[in-house]
């Protein structure tokens, strides 16, 4: 292949990823995104190898044979629930990748660097090695390997800005004395080492969006890497993948109401102690209901919205729920989903559940496009949410998720509640939602109270 039809490739590849990312942006078009992204990934890779020439082309197929397995293996048998602990691997895989390409690079180039391409290729082995390393314990986290609680000590922001600064003077000095080992094998332990102490402090249902920043991060290691090697696809894809995974960050802090300073300096573990801290309980009385209450309002209603949350993945509720939206919709009732953008515990977690159980996607709705329909709405029915439905936010100052916006559930004229106790959500919050005049709490897991709530309906 010709240097120009090689450029050409990569050029069609580029333009696929980014038709792809576009079409990602709807559950609708999300799988022809991801073919075309696909496509675009197997023209990188297949270019790259005619430029490259590195190896022979049995060590390349044998390698494309052994990771294509794997991954292929690895994302059949992956769980719904486990996929963050999946990205979690990639991002790892590929800051690791990026980190160890640069080392090499150093080996092979040693000592005669241009001042350009040695700072790319000591910000690859950096934002690669902090990527790898931070990965690697978000993963343990989500998977429970290592506890998901915030590990934290005293002094532990003045000790992490440190190892940075002697990270940062390691990297200048590794520029003055290029063929210095010794300097240059401190700066990759010591990137490895703050990759570990800056996760370790977040709790481990905060990862999704300290692994969102990970492929935000991932993707800048990459693109490093491009410039290192002079390869026009790694660039592009580098940062493609750095400014999405930066895009996804923003979006979940917004709907989290956090900053990205915030995320950025390792306030994430502080955020329960704030919520456990803010206890101002709300007035009023719990009053339980039974199957056959909540039963009388659903079938009585016209037009029903159902706003799912964490617990509706805890209960694997998704299928009863469509089953009993498919029941009401039999009997007339209108009815749609609510969706919080940060309800559950990863991005789009209820969009994939919904999707899993076949809901039509023209039935779900954005938080911005159905709030305003609440108030004419008979029943809300709160499927294991409860940060996302707190009316605090709205009414209480002191609280650690004011401000943030919620699904207007309290609107309706009747909000049933499907949780198993007073348990408080992620926030750790008490929520006066549950106390209200117009809620009905049916206690008792998501799923078993929804096949009651479906017997019921066909008795
Ligand atoms: P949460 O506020 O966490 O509430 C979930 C509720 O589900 C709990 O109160 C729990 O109450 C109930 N539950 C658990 N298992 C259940 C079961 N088997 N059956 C019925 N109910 C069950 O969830 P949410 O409203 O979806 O809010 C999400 C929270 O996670 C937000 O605070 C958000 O900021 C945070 N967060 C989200 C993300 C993303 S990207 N989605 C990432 C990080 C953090 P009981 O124990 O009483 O049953």
């Amino acid at each position: 292949m010709t240097p120009q039809i090689i450029d050409f490739s990569y050029l069609v590849a580029a333009v696929l990823f980014m038709l792809g990312l576009k079409k990602l942006s709807s559950p609708a078009t999300a799988r022809a995104g991801n073919r075309l992204s696909m496509l675009g990934m197997a023209i990188a890779v297949v270019s790259t190898l005619f430029k490259q020439e590195i190896l022979s082309f049995n060590l390349i197929l044998i390698g494309v044979a052994v990771g294509a397995a794997i991954g292929a293996v690895a994302a059949k048998k992956v769980k719904m629930s486990a996929v963050p602990e999946m990205i979690a691997m990639f991002n790892g895989c590929g800051g690791g990748a990026s980190a160890m390409v640069a080392i090499s690079e150093y080996h092979r180039l040693s000592p005669d660097f241009r001042i350009f391409l040695l700072v790319a290729l000591l910000l690859s082995v950096v934002v690669g090695m902090v990527t790898f390393a931070g990965s690697i314990i978000a993963f343990g986290k989500l998977r429970g390997i290592i506890s998901g609680r915030p590990v934290v000590y005293a002094g532990q922001r003045i000790g992490n800005g440190l190892l940075g600064v002697i990270v940062i003077s390691l990297a200048v000095g590794v520029c003055f004395l290029p063929a210095n080992f010794s300097i240059f094998y401190g700066l990759v332990s010591l990137a490895l080492l703050l990759g570990v102490l800056l996760v370790i402090p977040i709790g481990g249902a905060d990862m999704p969006v300290v692994i969102s920043l990970l492929n935000s991060l991932s993707g800048v290691a990459v693109s490093m890497t491009g410039f290192v090697l002079g390869n026009n696809a790694l660039i592009i894809v580098g940062s493609l993948v750095g400014a999405a995974g930066l895009i996804l960050t923003r979006l979940m802090c917004e709907a989290m109401n956090r900053s990205l300073s915030n995320v950025l300096f390792g306030a994430f573990g502080a955020v329960e102690k704030a919520a456990a801290a803010t206890g101002t309980a709300p007035a009023g009385a719990v009053k339980s209901y039974t199957i056959e209450d909540a039963v009388t309002m659903l079938e009585n209603a016209r037009a029903l919205i159902i706003a799912p949350g964490y617990g509706m993945a805890m209960a694997q509720a998704q299928h009863t729920v469509r089953e009993l939206a498919d029941l009401l919709e039999e009997r007339g009732v209108r009815v749609r989903y609510a969706i919080h953008p940060v309800a559950g515990r990863m991005p789009g977690h209820m969009n994939v559940l919904l999707a899993e159980a076949n809901v039509p996607y023209d039935r779900l709705f954005a938080m911005e496009d159905i709030n305003a329909d609440f108030p004419h709405t008979d029943v809300a029915l709160v499927v294991g949410a409860n940060d996302v439905v707190n009316p605090a936010a709205r009414n209480v100052p002191d609280s650690p998720i004011y401000g943030m916006p919620i699904l207007n559930v309290d609107q309706a004229k009747t909000v049933i509640v499907l949780k198993r106790s007073m348990r408080p959500g992620f926030a750790g919050i008490e929520n006066e939602l549950f106390l209200r005049d117009n809620t009905m709490m049916v206690f008792g897991d998501a799923k078993e109270t929804l096949q009651k709530i479906i017997a019921s309906i066909k008795d």
